[in-house]
């Protein structure tokens, strides 16, 4: 009887862990403030037929518009009400998105910012992106409606109102995060509304939601909104689906609040993965490829099955969050593509593939100076649509890293090992590193500075195979490099610490 008590209460809260994912897909994209249209069109054109699993879509909720600066990309983080038009689209736009996606086996991950409304010095008036009137001042958001009664400052007891010390719990839970109007999730109607919002998305056809500033909520209170969350429309998912939640929790270490406080909600994204990935394949702090042989859960990170996993993220490529310089992003290609092909490979946590644009990094003492710089976009202040080059990458400043051929083959292959464990590990004690997942894929990395000229036993079948880092299997031949696998499974791999891509990846379907 206790054992099955137990499992139910596991069988509920865990069902929110699973982000239902179609066809053996196992990736999430995060199209970062893409228009609905576009996605709606990446999602036949180019997700689907490349075996991504979902896209997370910026917040879709009406935010304020800001014109100092201009249009910045945190502006979308500033709701001023549920309704759904946003600098993305208008909500038919947003609909037909989730339809066509759904359709061809992609699911939408919505951004929900839950936690705040704008900042308390937002103003007066009608600068939001569907035009409804707001008082930040007076905290009245008529087009939910919120009113002075529904925030938490009563509650803050720091003298500025804000968050002043991360060590105090109630600080960072009832206070301002940078000023932002802080929701009072304990009532039962500021819940209810939250919901109502979450169920509308659900009924629409989402799959689940990363959730803004988790730590800046008590976790009772999500769990209230989250029980109140309809199951997932059944027109594309099995009945009784819940709803896939990731949480962004922050925690880095050295907090009093972390991210096990959450876990029983749903996953939540694991920033130490993203900040110590790029400290070893930076190599900095004496740290080296050879230690990620107990990556995961043997480098203090919470259980794979809570985690969501990144090598960057929209806040922390550009310094915001936490995180800091050892993070890697697109500004640094060569090392990018190595890191997000590692944690493509790697079977820790649910993977999320950044797809960013590109601003006009300005870095002075450390810190970049046009950090807040918007999307792409017109002088009316509207995002240009992303332009997609014959030769398959983007333009207009559109990044499209998941259509990075390294990156894009590397999601297929954590598809094709899927469930497979780790397998032939190798490495020189130093950055040489290789190893399979079972029988169906094998990787090599050389970040040393000299020559990788090794025979590795890789377990896969005898044959020749298609590096999918250099080129990728076509037809009967291979635009890469060729790997020669002997009926014992065993390979010559020779990566040069020259070559533009100094690693080699191989799988099943790559064979000839
Ligand atoms: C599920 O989606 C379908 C197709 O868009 C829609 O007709 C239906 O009303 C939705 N179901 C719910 C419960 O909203
Ligand atoms: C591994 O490679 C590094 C750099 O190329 C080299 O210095 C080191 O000697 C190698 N280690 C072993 C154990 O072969
Ligand atoms: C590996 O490549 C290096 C440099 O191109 C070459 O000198 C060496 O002979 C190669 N080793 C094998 C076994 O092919």
């Amino acid at each position: 009887m206790g054992i099955f008590i137990l499992a139910l209460v596991l069988g509920v809260s865990l069902a929110q862990h699973d982000p239902h994912m179609k066809h053996g897909r196992t990736s999430i994209v995060h199209l970062f403030e893409w228009r609905w249209a576009d996605i709606a069109d990446e999602c036949e054109r180019y997700l689907a037929p490349n075996g991504f699993a979902g896209v997370q879509i910026s917040p879709p909720s009406e935010s304020i518009v800001l014109q100092n600066p201009w249009r910045p990309w945190y502006e979308r983080y500033q709701p001023i009400s549920y309704n759904l038009c946003s600098r993305s689209g208008t909500e038919k736009e947003l609909r037909d998105m989730v339809t066509r996606c759904n359709n061809v086996g992609v699911n939408i991950y919505v951004d929900a910012v839950i936690n705040h409304m704008c900042g308390a010095g937002g103003g007066e008036g009608k600068h939001s992106s569907c035009g409804s009137y707001f008082n930040s001042h007076k905290k009245d958001f008529p087009a939910v409606p919120y009113s002075s009664w529904d925030f938490n400052d009563g509650k803050c007891k720091t003298n500025s109102g804000e968050i002043e010390n991360y060590h105090d719990i109630f600080q960072v839970r009832d206070c301002r995060l940078v000023s932002l109007l802080d929701l009072n999730l304990q009532k039962d109607y500021v819940r209810d509304k939250v919901a109502e919002y979450m169920n509308t998305l659900i009924d629409m056809g989402v799959a689940g939601f990363r959730v803004d500033a988790c730590k800046h909520m008590w976790p009772g209170d999500l769990q209230a909104v989250s029980s109140r969350l309809h199951n997932l429309n059944t027109s594309w998912f099995p009945s009784n689906s819940k709803p896939f939640i990731y949480q962004e929790v922050i925690d880095l270490g050295g907090e009093p609040i972390t991210a096990s406080d959450y876990t029983g909600i749903g996953r939540v994204t694991e920033f130490k993965y993203s900040s110590k990935l790029g400290t070893v394949i930076r190599k900095w702090n004496g740290e080296k490829m050879a230690y990620l042989r107990t990556w995961g859960e043997g480098w203090g990170f919470m259980t794979s099955g809570n985690a969501l996993v990144f090598v960057d993220n929209h806040d922390n490529q550009r310094g915001h969050g936490a995180g800091g310089s050892s993070v890697i992003t697109f500004w640094d290609p060569r090392i990018y593509k190595m890191a997000t092909g590692f944690m493509l490979a790697h079977p820790y946590g649910v993977t999320r593939v950044m797809s960013s644009f590109r601003w006009n990094r300005h870095i002075v003492d450390g810190k970049d100076q046009n950090d807040w710089m918007g999307p792409p976009s017109y002088p009316d202040g509207s995002t240009k649509p992303v332009l997609i080059n014959p030769d398959t990458t983007c333009g207009d400043n559109w990044v499209c890293e998941h259509r990075w051929r390294q990156i894009r083959n590397m999601v297929i292959f954590r598809n094709v090992v899927n469930n497979q464990p780790i397998s032939h590990w190798w490495d020189n004690g130093s950055n040489q590193v290789a190893f399979g997942r079972g029988n169906r894929g094998f990787i090599v990395f050389n970040n040393d500075d000299r020559h990788l000229d090794m025979t590795l036993n890789t377990g896969l079948p005898g044959g020749t195979y298609c590096d999918i880092i250099s080129g990728q299997k076509e037809g009967s031949r291979c635009s890469g490099k060729q790997v020669t696998v002997d009926s014992d499974g065993r390979a010559h791999f020779n990566i040069s610490n020259m070559d533009e891509d100094p690693f080699i990846a191989i799988h099943v379907d790559s064979k000839l």
